[in-house]
């Protein structure tokens, strides 16, 4: 997708550097091979390699992928130990080599966290630039709605997920609208099912990771992959107007929530920065999901930072 220009554009050329473990050597330069056989006219370059720090030399957007991954009936958690250590590493190649704007999205879970290890261990890179992707569950929340709604779900904007990448996070349909024929309409109205709206549609948006999984016995990979895309394209080109996504990003203490955290927030984007959508209406139910969610964040890095002592 990123050599295909997906990602940046079609004018974009693009040199991709692929980081892998050792055992994946092998692997990894089967794909450089597939890679140069595609002959895709913006791949200026492809560098595959296992040295954290040839990978991390002079990148301008890092994509990190990987983490020790989730099984079947895994929980986040128990992945903690063995991604902080990696995250920490990882950090101080891209502080120490790194291109100075270099922009950062953490995918591997728990990604929050490992974006907020990756901020702790990278304190040269702006923290604006550090971000976790939770543009996957935003997708998804699209998803489910234009399914609901029978609309196409280029019609559908403005959903929110709020908080972490994982089963807490929350949903958030309350300014979201459908593009109809007659006009932009709120979403509350045209589905008109407070009961679905609040209960399953959140839950089903909470759970479709873990639902992929037990269906595909391994994690998204096809969605996650566009959803990353989706949130660094959007990130560098900016958002359509009147449009928000949302993205994992060091919170300041917009609503309420703690800063210190990378919190999902809704976001637009504009010139490579994004800012926080401010002023929306936050309801009492809304609230109490959010703070739910902060809380597990804030759960989640001190167990991170138990794990690094
Ligand atoms: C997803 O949302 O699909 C993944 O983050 C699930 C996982 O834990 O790998």
């Amino acid at each position: 997708m990123v050599a295909r220009g997906v990602m940046l554009g079609p004018d974009q050329p693009v040199i991709l550097h692929m980081l892998d473990i050792e055992p994946a050597a092998e692997a990894l330069k089967g794909v450089k091979m597939e890679l140069i056989d595609a002959a895709f006219p913006l791949l200026k370059g492809v560098l595959a390699t296992t040295d954290v720090v040839e990978a991390c030399t002079g990148v301008n957007i890092a994509v990190m992928v990987g983490g020790f991954p989730r099984k079947e009936g895994m929980e986040r958690k128990d992945v903690m130990s063995k991604n902080v250590s990696i995250y920490k590493a990882q950090a101080s190649a891209l502080e120490k080599h790194a291109a100075a704007d270099c922009k950062v999205l953490v995918v591997a879970n728990p990604a929050n966290t490992n974006a907020l290890i990756l901020k702790e261990f990278a304190p040269s890179i702006p923290e604006k630039n550090i971000t976790c992707l939770t543009r996957l569950d935003h997708n998804r929340a699209l998803g489910q709605i234009s399914e609901r709604v029978n609309v196409q779900v280029s019609d559908v904007k403005n959903v929110i997920i709020w908080g972490n990448h994982s089963s807490t996070q929350y949903p958030d349909v309350n300014h979201a609208t459908v593009n109809t024929s007659s006009g932009e309409k709120p979403v509350r109205e045209l589905v008109a099912d407070d009961k679905w709206l609040n209960g399953d549609f959140i839950t089903t948006v909470q759970q479709r990771g873990a639902a992929i999984i037990k269906a595909r016995k391994l994690s998204s990979a096809l969605s996650a992959a566009s959803s990353a895309c989706d949130h660094i394209r959007d990130w560098v080109l900016g958002t359509p107007k009147g449009t928000w996504v949302s993205m994992g990003v060091y919170s300041d203490g917009s609503y309420g929530i703690q800063s210190g955290l990378i919190y999902s927030f809704p976001v637009t984007c504009e010139g490579g920065k994004w800012s926080i959508v401010q002023g929306l209406k936050v309801d009492e139910f809304s609230r109490e999901k959010m703070d739910a969610t902060a809380k597990e964040l804030m759960e989640e890095k001190s167990l991170a930072y138990s794990c690094l002592n």
